[in-house]
């Protein structure tokens, strides 16, 4: 791969209540796809390195009112339910699961099946400005290989998991692992066969997926924790995501789901938990003790959580805390879209709902977070999560990349204004380019 420079104003997260604003910048991005250097006009050899760059043909000009921005980092998605992404969101999470989501999972023993849908899949997470997704596949190996395919072929960093699934209580006939035997079988086979067909600097990774607690026995959950340490390998699930689910745990392992997963060693520091709506301050002690991260799915949040996840909380404690789309408890693929409910979800847990109560008593103080919060989840709380250089425009990090359009202005705008706006507005159409390990993947 050619050497590739790309200048333009750009926006990355220093942490979670900054934003670093580069008016006018070169990203150098060597030839293994790493940012070497992001240069400013104060470095003296800025001219000098555009220059070259343009006449070797390997400069990128962003054109006017183009930013660019770190690629997204969707930390839960689960990439089979994309057909069904905006349906029967008005129905309760466990007849959601067994109604909807199960039968259309259950499609993907047919492989051509999922070739169409996670061809379209990937390409459509690019298209919305995603670089990497930590996803959930199904029961079947050669689905889920498939996708570890279309990520390979189309350039989208996946983290994709062989969804385990073997509790005959809670999971139909037609779509579970025979045994605890039959899903330990099919995760290791998973980890291998990706293993086998990786080629260097590979952008897929297996990860161990217990589906939740009541899908799962303990049998499972017990071999599954073991697979995560013999391999090394990231781990997501999802957490106390609502009323009933957490209700299950207490009631079938008389312990809180968190403590549950604990019990089995999946709460590690590479490990990437869903929603988690329903934990308790000690709960979210336990996960930062394990430097185990949340995975943030606002809008799900909004249909199954029955509650609003604290993030400013979160956040102040020290916990590992990214964005999830959570396809399609979440009806859109889009981070922006996620961005834009986590800081509305807050404003609401601050205040509160209920009217008719008096307003001190309504809503919890200090919960609401702004939408530099909202973008460092989406980046560097991300990248964090999954102990990977990327999210940041930055030496030595990725050169994980997108370029977005912003809307014209009747007035001026201040560079904080500028930024607010692109996290507001951006749609899918805004996106110009997409960079994962410095390859153009998608173009628009
Ligand atoms: N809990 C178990 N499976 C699922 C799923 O597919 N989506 C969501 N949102 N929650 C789950
Ligand atoms: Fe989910």
């Amino acid at each position: 791969m050619k050497k590739l420079i790309i200048h333009g104003p750009a926006f990355t997260a220093l942490d979670a209540d900054h934003v670093q604003a580069l008016a006018d910048c070169l990203v150098a991005i060597d030839d293994h796809g790493w940012i070497e250097r992001v240069l400013t006009p104060g470095d003296q050899d800025f001219e000098r390195v555009r220059q070259a760059a343009k006449k070797a043909g390997q400069l990128r000009e962003l054109a006017k009112g183009e930013y660019l921005l770190p690629g997204f980092i969707d930390l839960h998605v689960h990439a089979p339910q994309w057909p069904q992404a905006g349906l029967a969101l008005d129905r309760p999470l466990e007849e959601w699961l067994n109604h909807y989501t199960f039968p259309l999972e259950a499609k993907f023993s047919d492989r051509d099946f999922a070739a169409r849908v996670y061809q379209d899949f990937v390409h459509t997470l690019l298209a919305h400005g995603t670089t990497t997704a930590m996803m959930f596949g199904t029961i079947h190996v050669s689905a889920n290989l498939e996708l570890a395919a279309q990520c390979r072929r189309q350039g989208l960093r996946g983290f994709v998991g062989q969804v385990a699934m073997d509790n005959p209580e809670e999971t139909p006939e037609y779509y579970r692992d025979a045994s605890p035997a039959a899903a330990l079988r099919a995760s290791e086979d998973f980890i291998q066969r990706v293993q086998e067909t990786a080629g260097a600097d590979d952008l897929v990774t297996p990860v161990i997926t217990p589906r939740f607690v009541p899908s799962c026995t303990a049998e499972t959950l017990a071999g599954l924790g073991k697979l995560a340490a013999k391999y090394d390998l990231p781990i997501q699930s999802h957490v106390s995501e609502s009323n009933w689910e957490s209700q299950y745990a207490i009631d079938h392992f008389g312990m809180h789901d968190a403590v549950t997963l604990d019990h089995f060693g999946l709460l590690t520091h590479r490990a990437v938990m869903a929603h988690g709506t329903q934990l308790t301050h000690e709960d979210m002690g336990l996960l930062k003790e394990r430097q185990t991260a949340l995975a943030h799915c606002p809008i799900s949040n909004a249909y199954f959580g029955n509650g609003v996840l604290p993030v400013h909380y979160l956040l102040a404690a020290g916990n590992r805390l990214g964005l999830g789309s959570d396809i399609s408890g979440g009806y859109t693929p889009s981070l922006y879209h996620n961005i834009r409910q986590a800081v509305k979800s807050s404003r609401m847990l601050e205040d509160g709902v209920d009217s008719k109560r008096p307003a001190s008593e309504r809503g919890v103080a200090a919960s609401r977070i702004t939408v530099t919060n909202a973008f460092y989840l989406a980046t560097v709380g991300g990248a964090r999560a999954l102990n990977i250089k990327s999210g940041q425009i930055k030496a030595g990090y990725r050169a994980d990349l997108q370029v977005v359009s912003a809307h014209s202005s009747f007035t001026p705008l201040s560079t904080q204004d500028v930024f607010e706006r692109l996290l507001y507005q951006t749609e899918a159409a805004d996106i110009r380019g997409v960079y994962v390990n410095g390859h153009l993947v998608y173009e628009n």
